[in-house]
């Protein structure tokens, strides 16, 4: 694809403005979320939702993630119910993502949902993505801003790093605060759904509902997030649950003791999932073998252990 100046806009009045009118003509912008950046394109304009997977390098049955602005937005475009209203009244805007049925004259590329009947829609909490959705006041199509396959951007260093010059411009704001992505909740069939644990954790989900969550079916490629087992991953081979480095490996810690690099010393897991992706870049631009501390398997820890897992699973 061609190569293109990527225009850096601060978080302003006039920054947004220009985002918002790129978005409208049609170009790509990756903007700040609280989770990650992501890489945004008009979701009703089929050609511009084809540029970010081919900016990606992303294969095409990966359904997107609309961005709205509000609840009452993202109702235009999907068939709403009353457990959709509970967790958005409990966590809209913030790191959730609800699955339910398209309505009649949605209007969304089909390239958004790969051709399915449901649409994911989210609401996100950053102030600048939130004023950018203002703006555009229309649903925008964003995976995490990064290539294929590669580890989810919390910066816009690291989204110029792996997308400059395939895109038109970032909205630059700094670090994302939570540091995963959305949880993602399938609530088109007959009981809700954990798709993917992500940035909110399930324990918080389940608790305004008053239930478990039912875990998907992991043999749906279809409603299969992170589909790919080697999603987010560095280039060098990562090893989980090692309680030291061996030789010649770099050790990215969790809890007091030695390491390269900390998740968190405190082994606060908030702390460990804002900044895991960072230290991820940090090591990975070393060139050596990661060897990763283990990461207990409760709240948010559950979404850091599943990206961990994809991280060291075998390339294809
Ligand atoms: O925090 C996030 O969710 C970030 C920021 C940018 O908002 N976005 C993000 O998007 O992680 P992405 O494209 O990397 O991941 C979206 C996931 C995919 O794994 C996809 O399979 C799933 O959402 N998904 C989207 N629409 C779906 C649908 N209709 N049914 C099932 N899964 C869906
Ligand atoms: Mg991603």
């Amino acid at each position: 694809m061609p190569q293109q100046n990527t225009e850096i806009l601060a978080a302003t009045a006039t920054g947004i403005a220009r985002a918002a009118q790129l978005l409208r003509q049609g170009e790509l912008v990756s903007f700040p979320t609280e989770t990650v950046y992501g890489l945004g394109a008009d979701a009703r304009q089929g050609a511009s939702v084809a540029a970010i997977y081919e900016a990606k390098g992303r294969p095409s049955f990966n359904p997107l993630i609309a961005h709205l602005h509000s609840a009452e937005a993202a109702q235009r475009y999907v068939v709403w119910n009353a457990t959709a209203e509970t967790l958005a009244q409990a966590f809209w805007p913030g790191p959730l993502t609800l699955v339910l049925p398209l309505r009649d004259g949605h209007g969304i590329s089909p390239l958004v949902t790969a051709g399915l009947d449901t649409l994911g829609v989210r609401v996100p909490a950053h102030p600048a993505g939130q004023a950018l959705l203002q703006a555009l006041d229309g649903p925008v199509a964003a995976p995490s801003a990064n290539p294929s396959g590669r580890i989810s951007p919390t910066t816009a260093a690291h989204v110029r790093a792996g997308l400059g010059g395939r895109i038109a411009a970032i909205l630059d704001d700094g670090a994302c605060g939570v540091g995963l992505e959305s949880a993602i909740i399938g609530l088109a069939g007959p009981e809700p759904v954990l798709l993917r644990p992500g940035g909110l954790a399930a324990e918080q989900i389940e608790a305004v509902l008053g239930r478990k969550l039912a875990q998907r079916d992991a043999g749906d490629p279809l409603t299969a997030p992170g589909q790919l087992l080697s999603h987010y991953a560095p280039g060098a081979p990562v090893r989980l649950n090692a309680a030291k480095p061996g030789g010649g490996e770099l050790y990215l810690g969790f809890g007091p003791g030695d390491c390269d690099l900390n998740l968190s010393r405190d082994a606060d897991l908030a702390e460990a999932a804002a900044n895991l992706f960072g230290h991820l870049h940090r090591l990975d631009a070393l060139g050596k073998p990661i060897a990763v501390a283990p990461v207990p398997d409760h709240g948010l820890g559950e979404a850091i252990n599943d990206r961990l897992r994809r991280a060291a699973a075998p390339r294809d």
